[in-house]
């Protein structure tokens, strides 16, 4: 059953009901679902603690909800489109009853291994069905699953691995990215060295290179799965029983496990898929994130699952193994709702309209964008080139912890006005902050984005500390949820997203905290301190610029910079190393220690005219000395 809405008029009679009555708007939008047993009560909640609870004492199961409700009535349509790395290789498509088999398959696999409800799996995979199997085999043997990008490193790894507990990781041999053969196996095995908690690892085979399999530990995903029957009872979970755990990254610490339940996330991203993508029976729906990340479990993996969608599912890179790859495929499997990221738009647009010209692309007919503000020329260039200024373009504004899209177009309905998220879906209350804690009411106003009042796809706690949930989220402004970012309502309200105001910062659409990179460069040896800012970036949105305080020993300037980025790298992946590192005789500090981080995002961005009051810095020759040796 679809809960579409279909005009600009009914979405604003959607809206005024969501906010006059919360409980009885969810409820009917819960009711096409198959719960096991109905809730009691719609919801529960409190931001002080927090405690929010949706559907209370409701039994359910998602993949029910994805596999038994689509099986006999669309089993043989493709459920998952898997396109590889290599454009010749043979693709795979899942129907809806070979991925149920498949996913039945996996969770025998995992009762087998001893794995039950509330246990934590790692999935450390590449872009493969398997991937998405692996998750919904978890959801329905009632696991919990923590899904790490295949790109961090085995520190990283180990990090979430000990922070969840985790006792089953799910991995490949190795992984294709573009023209690279990546190990992936041994990345876990170096991880697994500084942890024994995890009993068991199930590899899948993608590369066939070599790999050591650890008797009792390691086992092959295809052997495994041999003789396991394609039918699995699903576990009863409560709406409030945990889903998933995924790791981001905040302004201070380590990156804190974002937990997202059972009940709510499923409301909650078929309805925002549905609604945003005006997703309709028969469409082929493509988003190019990886499943790592939120964009990938809410709108690769459950979002259109949930809907009976058609989902295309990339194992590639956009280059390769030329710039028109992306366009390959729409053509390809005539995809009709594309969703990617502003960095991948700006790093096609370097590349010109010729790698365009080939395909047709008359098959779209919606274009999204997440992850980062869109600058405007490249929503130009997107709505021109690749929508042929037919299709709508859709900026969803949201989070890791908001489980689903916040403001958004609904696609075709909502007009919409380049760079600009526009209006928040029906359910989500948005409050514009001043800097005192008052709120700016009317339009034409800017301040940080909060949001007053619960949503089913919200954060519920960070794994294992609630109390910096509460901080992280829930302090800064009392009774309201803080997103961390920016935020300007026009003279029509419509909201546009000008980025982090916290020491938050988001390369090519990846979320870092700079606290995290910073604690990464300082384990260098010879670093004393360091300081780590954004900085715009063409193609990046933002760059990571580090200065640096550093004992030079022996070293150059460029022995030491590139043992600087290689220990990132090893840290925490690739896409934390930094663009730019700048060694510096001292930080710009307070009398009272704290660094001035408005000094050094300024010089980064060249704007060394307008730095402001410098006069309460402990040494404010620092400054000049930090300016004159400025890396452009
Ligand atoms: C940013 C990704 C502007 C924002 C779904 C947010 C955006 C952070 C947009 C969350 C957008 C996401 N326009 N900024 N359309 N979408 N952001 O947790 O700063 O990886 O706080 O979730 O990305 O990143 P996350």
């Amino acid at each position: 059953m679809s809960d579409r809405i279909h005009s600009l008029s009914g979405y604003f009679h959607e809206y005024q009901k969501s906010v006059a009555d919360p409980e009885n708007f969810w409820a009917r939008i819960a009711d096409s679902f198959h719960w096991k047993k109905r809730w009691d009560k719609v919801l529960d909640w409190n931001f002080d603690g927090p405690d929010v609870k949706w559907f209370v004492n409701g039994k359910l199961n998602i993949t029910e909800n994805i596999l038994e409700r689509h099986l006999f009535i669309m089993g043989d349509k493709p459920a998952i489109i898997w396109e590889p790395n290599e454009p010749g290789d043979p693709n795979r498509i899942l129907t809806y009853k070979e991925l149920y088999e498949e996913v039945c398959r996996f969770s025998n696999v995992l009762v087998e291994k001893g794995v039950g409800k509330g246990d934590k799996v790692i999935i450390y995979m590449p872009m493969v069905p398997e991937a998405a199997i692996a998750m919904l085999a978890c959801a329905r043997i009632g696991a919990v699953h923590s899904v790490v990008f295949a790109g961090f490193s085995s520190s990283a790894l180990a990090d979430r691995i000990e922070d969840c507990k985790a006792k089953v990781v799910l991995t490949s041999d190795g992984n294709y990215r573009g023209k690279k053969k990546i190990a992936v196996k041994s990345v876990v095995d170096e991880a697994l060295e500084s942890t024994d908690l995890v009993e068991t690892m199930i590899v899948f085979q993608r590369t066939g290179q070599e790999v050591n399999m650890k008797a009792g530990r390691d086992f092959w995903w295809h052997e495994a799965i041999e003789g396991q029957s394609t039918s699995h009872v699903a576990e009863e979970m409560d709406s409030e029983d945990e889903l998933f755990i995924l790791y981001t990254s905040g302004s201070t610490g380590k990156p804190k496990g974002v937990v997202h339940t059972c009940g709510g996330y499923m409301v909650y991203s078929k309805f925002t898929f549905e609604n945003v993508f005006q997703y309709t029976p028969g469409d082929v729906y493509w988003c190019t994130a990886d499943v790592g990340w939120i964009t990938g479990h809410s709108y690769i993996v459950y979002g259109p699952l949930l809907t009976g969608a058609t989902t295309i599912m990339f194992e590639g890179v956009p280059t390769y193994p030329n710039p028109g790859r992306f366009w390959e495929i729409v053509d390809k499997y005539k995809v009709n709702q594309f969703y990617t990221a502003p960095t991948a738009i700006r790093a096609l647009q370097v590349h010109g309209t010729e790698p365009i010209a080939p395909y047709k692309l008359d098959s779209l007919k919606v274009l999204g964008s997440v992850g980062e503000p869109i600058n405007e020329e490249a929503w130009h260039w997107y709505h021109t080139h690749i929508g042929k200024t037919k299709c709508p373009i859709v900026d969803t504004w949201w989070q890791t912890e908001t489980g689903g899209i916040m403001v958004s177009p609904l696609a075709g309905i909502t007009p919409t006005k380049p760079a600009f998220a526009t209006l928040p879906l029906p359910g989500v209350q948005l409050a514009i902050m001043d800097p005192d804690g008052k709120e700016l009411k009317g339009n034409s106003v800017e301040g940080n984005l909060c949001i007053k009042f619960p949503w089913p796809g919200m954060i519920r706690t960070t794994y294992g500390d609630h109390e910096r949930c509460k901080q992280t989220y829930f302090s800064a402004y009392k009774g309201m949820y803080f997103t961390g970012d920016g935020v300007k309502r026009d003279h029509d309200g419509y909201y546009r997203i000008l980025g982090r105001v916290d020491d938050v910062i988001n390369v090519s659409g990846h979320r870092m905290g700079t606290a995290e990179v910073e604690n990464a460069i300082n384990e260098h040896p010879l670093v004393v301190e360091s300081a780590v800012v954004g900085y715009p970036h063409k193609v990046k949105g933002q760059g990571i610029y580090a200065y640096v305080i550093c004992d030079m020993s022996n070293r150059t300037e460029a022995n030491l910079t590139n043992e600087i980025k290689a220990s990132v790298t090893n840290i925490i992946g690739p896409i934390a190393k930094p663009d730019k590192i700048q060694i510096v005789p001292g930080l710009p500090k307070t009398r009272s220690g704290k660094i001035m981080r408005r000094i050094l995002r300024k010089v980064a961005e060249g704007s060394m005219d307008n730095l402001g009051d410098t006069s309460t810095l402990l040494d404010p020759d620092v400054v000049d000395k930090i300016i004159a040796g400025r890396k452009e």
